[in-house]
């Protein structure tokens, strides 16, 4: 797809069981398999094109264990896919904003990602893929 949209919602949880007891079985939706990811375990659950991502920490050291210390349980970014991460990212540095990855990285499943750090987007972590 050529038009930037949203890829997913990453919806940090303290305990997946019950998170996938409203998602999967009030809401009805068909969570993917479970993948491990910076310290976390995810799960997605596609809504059309986008998904909503849940993440557990796997441990007390990883980011989405110190996001739920923090802040509780909650949104803890948005991805953008967007037609050329690399183009994105230049773009992002151009106008001086602040990046998390200088250049992407593999993410969850395979996909090339770099994470926009919270001052250059209204608060919000902004993770963008291709
Ligand atoms: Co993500």
């Amino acid at each position: 797809m050529d038009r930037p949209h949203i890829a997913h919602v990453g919806v940090a949880v303290p305990d997946l069981d019950a998170a996938l007891a409203f998602y999967r079985d009030v809401l009805g939706l068909s969570p993917l398999p479970a993948q491990e990811a910076d310290g976390a375990t995810l799960i997605s659950l596609p809504f059309g094109e986008s998904e909503v991502e849940l993440l557990a920490p796997l441990g007390p050291d990883g980011p989405i264990a110190r996001f739920l210390e923090r802040r509780g349980p909650g949104i803890h970014h948005i991805c953008y896919r967007v037609p050329n991460l690399d183009a994105a990212l230049a773009a992002c540095r151009g106008a001086g904003y602040r990046l998390v990855d200088e250049v992407p990285r593999i993410g969850a499943g395979g996909r090339r990602i770099a994470f926009v750090h919270p001052k250059a987007t209204g608060g919000i972590l902004l993770e963008l893929t291709e």
